[in-house]
């Protein structure tokens, strides 16, 4: 059951005693729109350099009640603080540093691309936690890319929409982000990850070991610092080593085009850092494809392995942890019946993300109330989500 917040009836209700117009509308005009938040099981720091990823959509997302207006404007309220962001389509400014952004950035990058758009007047709402390193901006940028469109929205296929997201991110807010978290929102499978390729944008879903093993997300309560800067950071030194590596072979155009035998061949041609950079995104390109063979084969031993390899290797190669996510690692991996422990996103902060044997879920809660603290002087939040559909209107009598 979804967060009380959540309920469509409650959000077309709001929105009517928000504004004059939509009251004056009969609340069969309001459609519901959802978009999920994201983990990723395995490859982080792939998807911008054309690798492989493997997210889950999960339980925990935006909504927005929507009501098309003939007007050429966008306005959006917060269902929790009856804060309000506009924009008109027609002359849609600069990012402001806000969560309008997403929405605007959205718009614009649907005009951009040749796609005809609405105005709308919307209320927004969401059990989705943002900074926590759970994809909220993609996940608005999901739901925002529907409302525009409309209905027949959810007919432009999921690889666009995702793409157009993206571009809102890369050239509208200015994160040069990859396409993961759009795609996970938009193209999510219930009860599975999906192992995409981030250049192609070819995908399969890929079944999790449910319901005896759970999807469990750890918040490490420390905000993301220096993200934008620091990420955006780590494409250059990545377009670096694909620089120095192309000298050598010219077919090179990406990291995702690089193995181990090419990047030792290579080493010598770039800077320590870049050579750093570019290792993890070579072995963590190879654990996405063994970690999907893992599960298939029920390997849950090897998919720990892979995981804690993964954190290693964005602690040490790629500089992404942080103290707490280190800290949320090492208690996860100490509790018997956690299979698999390791930072989910960006990184610098956020969450991990841990697949949990469902009767062991507790003793890893008081593991962390336990051990965490005093480690960190933080207390960390611990979702059990599902992993669930992408994003979509939400018809009749479906919550
Ligand atoms: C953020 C970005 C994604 C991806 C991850 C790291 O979530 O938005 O595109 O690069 O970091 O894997």
């Amino acid at each position: 059951m979804v967060d009380a917040r959540l309920d469509p009836d409650r959000l077309r209700e709001r929105l009517r005693s928000l504004d004059d117009l939509a009251a004056g509308a009969p609340p069969s005009d309001i459609e519901v729109v959802r978009a999920p938040g994201r983990v990723n099981l395995i490859g982080e720091h792939t998807d911008y350099n054309d690798g492989f990823v493997m997210p889950a959509a999960i339980g925990l997302e935006i909504r927005l009640a929507v009501l098309a207006t003939d007007e050429r404007r966008v306005v959006v309220s917060l269902e929790e603080t009856g804060e309000t962001g506009s924009f008109d389509l027609d002359a849609i400014g600069p990012a402001t540093g806000g969560w309008i952004d997403y929405v605007g950035g959205t718009a614009w990058a649907l005009q951009d691309a040749g796609y005809a758009i609405r105005g709308f007047r919307a209320i927004l709402a969401s059990d989705l936690p943002q900074g926590a390193g759970l994809s909220s901006s993609a996940a608005l940028e999901m739901a925002s890319a529907l409302a525009l469109l409309g209905p027949d929205g959810s007919a432009v296929p999921v690889g666009d929409r995702a793409r157009i997201g993206r571009r809102a991110e890369n050239a509208y807010v200015g994160v040069q982000s990859g396409v993961m978290d759009q795609f996970a929102s938009a193209g999510g499978v219930a009860d599975h990850a999906i192992l995409l390729d981030c250049r192609s944008l070819e995908f399969r879903p890929v079944a999790l070991p449910l319901p005896e093993v759970r999807l469990v997300v750890c918040h490490s309560g420390s905000r993301r610092r220096l993200e934008a800067s620091a990420y955006n950071d780590r494409l250059v030194e990545c377009q670096r080593a694909v620089a120095a590596i192309a000298q050598l072979d010219p077919s090179v155009r990406a990291l995702r085009d690089v193995d181990d035998e090419l990047l030792a061949a290579t080493r010598d041609r770039m800077d320590e850092v870049a050579f750093r950079r570019a290792s993890h995104v070579v072995a963590e390109n190879a654990r996405v494809v063994e970690t999907e063979r893992a599960l298939a084969a029920g390997d849950l031993a090897s998919v720990g392995k892979l995981f804690a390899a993964s954190h290693v290797s964005l602690r040490d190669l790629y500089e992404v942890s942080s103290p707490e996510l280190d800290a949320l690692v090492d208690i996860a991996t100490s509790v018997d019946g956690v299979i698999a422990a390791r930072l989910t996103g960006a990184g610098f902060g956020g969450s991990t993300i841990n697949l949990v044997r469902r009767d062991r879920i507790i003793a890893l809660r008081e593991a962390v109330e336990r051990d965490y603290p005093a480690r960190t002087g933080l207390q960390a939040t611990i979702v059990d989500v599902n992993a669930v559909d992408g994003a979509g209107w939400i018809r009749d009598g479906i919550t």
